[in-house]
C-alpha cells in the first residue's frame, strides 16, 4: 500500500521566519493525529531553518524547493544538497515547471540534480507535466514519456524507488483550472506503465505519484480517491493552514 503524500509548495511566499512559524504553529495541532499521510512543507530557503526548528517533534517534514547538483564550489547563489541535508531538510522538489519555464532548467540539468540529491540522501519530489498547447495537440503522453526518459535517465531501480513523482499539468498550475480526476488518473496510469517497462511491476506499484495543479479543499477528495493518485503537491492552497489541513484530511480519508 502506498501512503499518500501531501506537499505544501510555498513558492516565493512566507519566506520570512515569522510568517512561516505563524502558519506552522496553526497547522501542527490541526494535523497531529493524521498519521497515514506524509506531510511535507517546502518553504523558501530563508525560512528553512526556522521551519525545521518549528516542526521538530511533529509529523510534518520539510523540503527545499530547489538545489544545485554540485556539492560545493564556485557557484554563486546556489545551494548544495549537502547543506540541505545537514540542516535537517529531508525532501527537495526538483524540476518544477516554474524552474523549467522561468529559469530554463532542462531535463538534463534536472537529471543531474536528481542524481546528487539521491547521493545526499534527500528524497526528491520530481515534477513532470505538459503545457496546454501540447495537451490540445494530443501530445500529452509523448511529452510525458520524453520528460520521464530524460529526467530519470540512468537511474537504478533502487534509486527510482526513493523518488516521488509529481504529475503537474502546467495549464492547471495556479490557474484555478484543475485536471479532472479522470484526466489525472489516465496520466498516472501511463507513468506507472513507463516505470513498469524499465523497472518492472514491483517498482511501478510502490512509487508514489502525486497530482499537482490547483488542488483545493473542494476538489481534493475526488482526485485523491483515484487509485493511482497518491496525494498532491499543493501551491496556492498550502498558504493557509485551514485549507492545507482540509486537503490533508481529504488525503487521509481517501485511504479508507
Ligand atoms: P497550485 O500550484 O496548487 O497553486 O496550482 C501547484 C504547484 O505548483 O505545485
Amino acid at each position: 500500500m502506498r501512503n499518500p503524500i501531501i506537499g505544501g509548495n510555498w513558492k516565493m511566499n512566507k519566506g520570512t521566519p515569522s510568517e512561516a512559524i505563524k502558519m506552522l504553529k496553526e497547522l501542527i495541532p490541526l494535523v497531529e493525529k493524521m498519521k497515514s499521510v506524509d506531510i511535507v512543507i517546502a518553504p523558501p530557503f530563508t525560512a528553512l531553518f526556522s521551519t525545521i526548528q518549528t516542526v521538530k517533534n511533529s509529523n510534518i517534514m520539510v523540503g527545499a524547493q530547489n538545489m544545485y547538483y554540485e556539492e560545493k564550489g564556485a557557484f554563486t547563489g546556489e545551494v548544495s544538497p549537502i547543506f540541505l541535508n545537514d540542516l535537517g531538510c529531508e525532501y527537495v522538489i526538483l524540476g518544477h515547471s516554474e524552474r523549467r519555464d522561468i529559469f530554463n532548467e532542462s531535463d538534463d540539468l534536472i537529471n543531474k540534480k536528481l542524481k546528487t540529491a539521491l547521493k545526499s540522501d534527500l528524497k526528491p519530489i520530481v515534477c513532470i507535466g505538459e503545457h496546454l498547447e501540447e495537451r490540445e495537440a494530443g501530445r500529452t503522453k509523448e511529452v510525458i514519456e520524453n520528460q520521464f526518459n530524460l529526467t530519470f535517465k540512468d537511474l537504478k531501480s533502487e534509486e527510482l524507488s526513493r523518488v516521488i513523482i509529481a504529475y503537474e499539468p502546467i495549464w492547471a498550475i495556479g490557474t484555478g483550472k484543475t485536471a479532472t480526476p479522470e484526466q489525472a488518473e489516465e496520466i498516472h496510469i501511463f507513468i506507472r506503465e513507463l516505470i513498469t517497462k524499465i523497472y518492472g511491476k514491483n517498482t511501478a506499484q510502490t512509487i508514489r505519484i502525486q497530482y499537482g495543479g490547483s488542488i483545493k479543499p473542494t476538489n481534493a477528495k475526488e482526485i485523491f480517491d483515484k487509485e493511482n493518485i497518491d496525494g498532491g503537491l499543493v501551491g496556492g492552497a498550502s498558504l493557509q493552514s485551514k485549507s492545507l489541513y482540509e486537503i490533508i484530511k481529504a488525503a487521509e480519508e481517501s485511504i479508507n
